[in-house]
């Protein structure tokens, strides 16, 4: 039999098939991610701050998947190059003490010595389905937890054109 009268789909028909499929995962991700973006401005259409007033007109937008086990933790950084970050709680381990797997964000840090004036920080509290938005020059970290289950997160860059 010729592979023409094969009925079943070759590994280059099913990478294809693969291809769409996660393509069209991406947009659906995407295309949330423009709507949240879209929702925040809106939300903060009248306050004058730089960041609101100076808002991109033209963006991409960079995501990527953040799975972390028992213990995980993310260190005090920022996002040079982005405008906004978006983080979206896909899974939060239940049962987490205290402010154990919240995201912290500062406008300085220990580890970031720029001054000698108190750390202006919020502990945010997050649970599965918690979306998560600020300005991507803040620095932000997140505190280890305890648990069997992972924490996954879908995080965003807004990224100026
Ligand atoms: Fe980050």
């Amino acid at each position: 039999m010729s592979s023409k009268d094969n009925k079943s789909p070759s590994s280059i028909e099913i990478n294809k098939l693969l291809g769409n499929y996660q393509s069209k995962k991406f947009d659906l991700a995407e295309n949330s991610a423009r709507l949240i973006i879209k929702k925040y401005r809106v939300n903060f259409q009248n306050n004058n701050e730089g960041f609101i007033k100076h808002w991109p007109n033209d963006y991409d937008i960079y995501g990527w998947l953040i799975e972390m086990k028992s213990g995980g933790e993310l260190h005090p950084h920022m996002h040079d190059t982005g405008w906004i970050t978006g983080s979206i709680y896909i899974n939060v381990p239940s049962n987490l003490n205290s402010e154990s797997g919240n995201i912290v964000v500062s406008v300085n840090d220990r580890e970031f010595p720029f001054s000698n004036h108190e750390i202006k920080k919020n502990s945010i509290d997050i649970t599965t389905g918690s979306i998560c938005l600020f300005p991507s020059s803040l620095l932000h970290h997140t505190i280890p937890f305890s648990s069997q289950e992972e924490s996954i997160v879908l995080a965003f860059d807004v990224l100026p054109e």
